[in-house]
């Protein structure tokens, strides 16, 4: 009698606050089943609830049920099976510079890897290994010392987890290739709570699904990547007025083109000033402590309009073109991929820039619109030595635009993506004109927005992934967080 008169009273609640009551349960089932090294965060307010769900947009924030703050992969595991179990929502956060809503957020049970902030350098080995919890910049603040890097995010604030997990551009990428080369062994807490290092050897087909495929595959609690020497490094942050772009592209365009020093990089930006007038910023590097004459000369001859350029520890460099945005600041990313830039893609990029400034302000006075060109020596894709879940083609180099778009008033959110998608059409356009069928080339998981699909990011790679996913993950507990799902 008791026990029906519970059921009822369950039943009851259950209609009113289905989600609510259930997941507070799972929050309470999971602080019992993890150890006093970790802990569970309820919206109390707590400094470590809200960093817990903080992102670098808004708008990948959701208030979730609770956080958890693991600390060691068993405590992972219980976690992931009782999530499994249950069939509760979660995400998994490393930085929180997901861009695309719901990637590493929820109103379920988040799960904020801060704790796994270990940096362990094996110089016998020649390699590092990285918790998978902090931002490169305390990673490269604690190699740094030792004179080593295991090459990652190049501006700060960017994620260990998800930067690796999706392909990671970097500033050593012509000599060393993207970071999802250069790491050598994986800790992973699969899906259904095994704890396995996954190498080439040990297990090839995972090791394959984690060199890009995303969260797909459970959760990686600690990367070993190759280490690499690194002294002094050169260059920093340069911007130029509207009068300066058109002799901008053509350097830009030139560089791509015909880049002869693997140390060399460059990304570049458009944006539009508070007057609406177009800006470009532009951070160069030189793995060295200053380049030779001609690498950089034509960027370094065009006149600017504020410049921190030096000979400086790769933090510095790093941290010469910060990246925070006010709070509340809403946006998403989206992303291209070209055969090269050419003078008349750059140029189509600056009119884009220009086009919808003043548009996305109609919508929202605080919107902007960015575009990031980045290019690569012509060799730079050829340095893994296994075959990658991303890119799906490196036979011949292709090289990514990073579009983004910023602003304040939730109410425009549709609007903005619809711009975002436009921008990428006419693009598209363009970029055929040019020669280049561009349709083929891979999107970029870690820049591209969520209507792409996964189909344009991992393409002929996709029915491999989706078999080894039905082997590691047969119940689709990881369809249980946002992201790229294959
Ligand atoms: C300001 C800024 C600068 C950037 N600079 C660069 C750059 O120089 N080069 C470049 O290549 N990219 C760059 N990016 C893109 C960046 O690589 C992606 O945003 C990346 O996904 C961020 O990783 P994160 O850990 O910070 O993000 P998160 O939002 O924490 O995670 C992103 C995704 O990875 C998953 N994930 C994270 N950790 C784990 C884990 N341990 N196990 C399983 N899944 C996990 C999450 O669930 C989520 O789906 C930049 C982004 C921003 C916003
Ligand atoms: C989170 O909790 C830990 C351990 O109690 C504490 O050291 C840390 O400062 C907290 N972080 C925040 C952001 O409150
Ligand atoms: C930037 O401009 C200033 C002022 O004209 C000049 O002194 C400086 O050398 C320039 N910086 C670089 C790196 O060219
Ligand atoms: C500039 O961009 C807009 C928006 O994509 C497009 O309609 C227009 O044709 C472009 N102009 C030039 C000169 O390319
Ligand atoms: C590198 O990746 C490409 C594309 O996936 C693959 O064909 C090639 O075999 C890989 N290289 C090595 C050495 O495995």
């Amino acid at each position: 009698m008791a026990s029906w008169k519970k059921i009822g009273i369950a039943l009851a609640l259950s209609s009113v606050f289905p989600a609510t009551q259930a997941l507070s349960e799972v929050c309470t089932e999971i602080q019992r089943a993890i150890s006093h090294a970790s802990a569970v965060y309820s919206p109390s307010g707590s400094g470590n609830y809200t960093a817990d769900n903080a992102h670098w947009v808004a708008s990948s924030i959701e208030e979730s049920a609770c956080t958890v703050e693991p600390a060691t992969a068993a405590d992972v595991s219980a976690i992931i099976k009782i999530i499994g179990k249950t069939k509760t929502p979660f995400a998994v956060k490393s930085g929180g510079h997901a861009t695309n809503p719901g990637y590493s957020s929820t109103t379920g049970v988040q799960i904020a890897m801060t704790r796994f902030n270990a940096v362990k350098y094996d110089k016998k080995s020649g390699t590092v290994a990285i918790g998978a919890g902090q931002i490169w910049d305390d990673v490269y603040a604690k190699l740094e010392p030792l004179g080593v890097v295991a090459p990652g995010g190049r501006v700060p604030g960017v994620g260990v987890g998800g930067f690796t997990l999706g392909g990671g551009y970097n500033w050593l990428s012509n000599q060393v290739g993207l970071t999802v080369d250069i790491v050598v062994s994986y800790e992973l807490v699969k899906p259904n709570g095994d704890i396995v290092t996954v190498t080439q050897t040990s297990s090839p087909d995972l090791f394959f699904a984690l060199k890009g495929g995303y969260n797909n595959f459970g959760i990686v609690t600690q990367f070993t990547y190759k280490a690499f020497p690194i002294d002094k490094v050169w260059g920093g942050l340069i911007a130029y007025g509207a009068a300066q772009t058109a002799e901008f592209n053509t350097a830009f365009a030139n560089f791509a083109a015909n880049a002869a020093d693997p140390k060399a990089a460059l990304v570049s930006g458009y944006a539009l000033d508070a007057t609406g007038a177009p800006i470009v910023g532009n951070i160069m590097f030189y793995d060295g402590p200053t380049p030779p004459p001609g690498v950089f000369d034509a960027f370094l001859k065009i006149k600017n309009i504020s410049s921190d350029i030096g000979t400086r520890t790769l933090s510095s460099l790093v941290a010469s073109a910060p990246q925070t945005l006010p709070a509340g600041t809403r946006g998403y990313f989206n992303t291209m991929s070209f055969f090269e830039y050419t003078d008349a893609i750059a140029t189509a990029i600056l009119n884009e820039t220009t086009f919808w400034g003043p548009v996305v302000a109609k919508y929202d006075p605080s919107a902007l619109a960015g575009y990031h060109m980045e290019t690569f020596y012509k060799s730079f894709l050829t340095h893994n030595t296994t075959a990658t879940a991303w890119p799906f083609y490196r036979s011949k180099k292709f090289v990514p635009l990073q579009m983004q778009f910023t602003w304040n008033n939730p109410k425009v959110d549709k609007i903005m993506q619809g711009f975002m998608e436009q921008s990428a059409a006419h693009l598209t356009v363009v970029a055929n004109r040019d020669g280049q069928p561009i349709q083929q080339l891979p999107l970029y998981p870690n820049y591209g927005l969520f209507s792409n699909g996964a189909e344009r990011v991992y393409g002929s790679n996709l029915p491999r992934l989706k078999a080894i996913k039905g082997q590691v993950d047969p119940q689709n507990v990881m369809g249980l967080a946002g992201g790229w799902k294959v």
